[in-house]
């Protein structure tokens, strides 16, 4: 029987660490899994902990409002030292680029415990952007035991860095595991959301998302000016702008956008919810990892509002464009895909290079050969 430790903290890795849970779940005779939270983020995580009906075994409660990086990077190290002293685990299984992940990995490799890391190889080859997320993703690679790389691309970039070839496996992303199942589901009760978001009425919308540390300033002052700008030049379209709950998000976002009419500032949306606004949108503007790799499956132009991407795949098929944050930038590609029919087709693809929703099952059939059982 293998003994992994599941460990994440924010949104995102939640939603690709359900698959693996769900994953570990249908093999109960090869594996017990134990879930650990960082408690990284705190409303965002539940509402992605609930929906996929995850338990935990373990809440380390960490997220305190705007702390530094620093404190909670100390706290999680620490706290998290604890946790495998006490729980043995035979692997500690992490998800993406977060500080959860970056301070899990130190404290695993302390412990000498394998680390398992799910979407490795993700690199700009910009420690400082994105900020603090490249620098994460390259130390925790340095202690990994198997890297889960999720496309072609990222495995080889891993070979470039050195790491030996039977480590590297290309499994696939697992937020196309979670999304297919999900995007079903929520498409069966669109009627129940239809009716949570009548005033969009048969309305074209815009959906937005914003959070990168290297955009909080000018880059988030710029993305909301664009979007001031659209909204007067698109008066017959809606702009629906879930706020992520990080203070300097909330601030500038409702500071610059709050007053307008046609641009609905809501909380962060529940995943199931979200994932119906993302199907119910004409296009997305994002500077979100995550939502980078899913548009793709539910032929959503995407514009991705950040200079550099560790995601290119989408950029090559034609699904994304990378458009900065520059006004006239996001507000020219915007209308083009808003206004000539060709422009918009040309970014609906027929393949997400990200995966094939099976990424899970691969990832537990993996980490059970590597003979870790103890
Ligand atoms: C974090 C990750 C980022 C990831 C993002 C996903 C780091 C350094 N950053 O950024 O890589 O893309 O999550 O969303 O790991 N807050 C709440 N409630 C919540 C969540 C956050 O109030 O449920 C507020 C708190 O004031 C918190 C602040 O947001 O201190 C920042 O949270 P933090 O996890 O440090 O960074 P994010 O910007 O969310
Ligand atoms: N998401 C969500 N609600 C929202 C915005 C995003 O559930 O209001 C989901 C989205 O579908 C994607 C993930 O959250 O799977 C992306 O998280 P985020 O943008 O916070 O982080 P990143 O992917 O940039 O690390």
């Amino acid at each position: 029987m293998l003994k992994p430790l599941l460990v994440f903290g924010t949104r995102p890795e939640a939603i690709k660490m359900a698959p693996i849970v769900a994953a570990c779940k249908d093999r109960p005779q090869d594996i017990a899994a134990k879930i650990c939270l960082t408690g990284q983020h705190r409303e965002m995580l539940q509402q992605v902990t609930d929906y996929f009906g995850i338990q935990s075994d373990i809440n380390l409660d960490l997220m305190k409002p705007n702390q530094s990086l620093a404190e909670l990077t100390a706290a999680c190290i620490e706290r998290m030292d604890t946790v495998l002293v006490r729980e043995q685990p035979d692997c500690v299984v992490v998800q993406g680029d977060t500080t959860t992940v970056f301070a899990t990995s130190i404290a695993a490799f302390y412990r000498r415990l394998p680390v398992v890391h799910v979407e490795a190889g993700l690199r700009t080859g910009n420690i400082w952007a994105p900020w603090p997320e490249e620098l994460n993703r390259r130390i925790t690679s340095l202690v990994t035991a198997i890297h889960c790389a999720p496309t072609p691309q990222a495995a080889d970039q891993l070979r470039k860095e050195g790491y030996a070839e039977s480590t590297i496996h290309v499994t696939g992303n697992t937020v196309i595991d979670a999304l297919l199942w999900t995007v079903k589901r929520e498409r069966a009760r669109g009627s129940e959301w239809r009716k949570k978001y009548d005033f969009l009425g048969d309305q074209r919308m815009i959906l937005i998302t914003g959070h990168r540390r290297e955009n909080f300033g000018d880059g988030f002052r710029n993305i909301c000016q664009s979007i001031r700008t659209l909204a007067e030049r698109l008066p017959d379209v809606a702009f629906l702008y879930p706020v992520h709950l990080n203070p300097n998000v909330q601030g500038p976002v409702h500071e610059l956008l709050g007053t307008l009419p046609h641009v609905y500032l809501v909380d962060p949306a529940p995943y199931p919810e979200f994932v119906w606004l993302m199907d119910r949108s004409t296009m997305i503007l994002s500077d979100s990892g995550g939502v980078q790799e899913e548009a793709p499956s539910l032929k959503k132009p995407l514009l991705v509002m950040r200079d550099t991407t560790e995601r290119p795949e989408a950029v090559a098929a034609g699904a994304v464009e990378l458009v900065g944050t520059s006004v006239e930038k996001i507000t020219e590609r915007t209308m083009a895909i808003m206004t000539d029919s060709a422009e918009y087709q040309k970014h609906q693809v027929d393949k997400n290079p990200y995966g094939d929703g099976s990424a899970a099952p691969r990832i537990v059939e993996l980490m059970l050969q590597q003979g870790w059982q103890k």
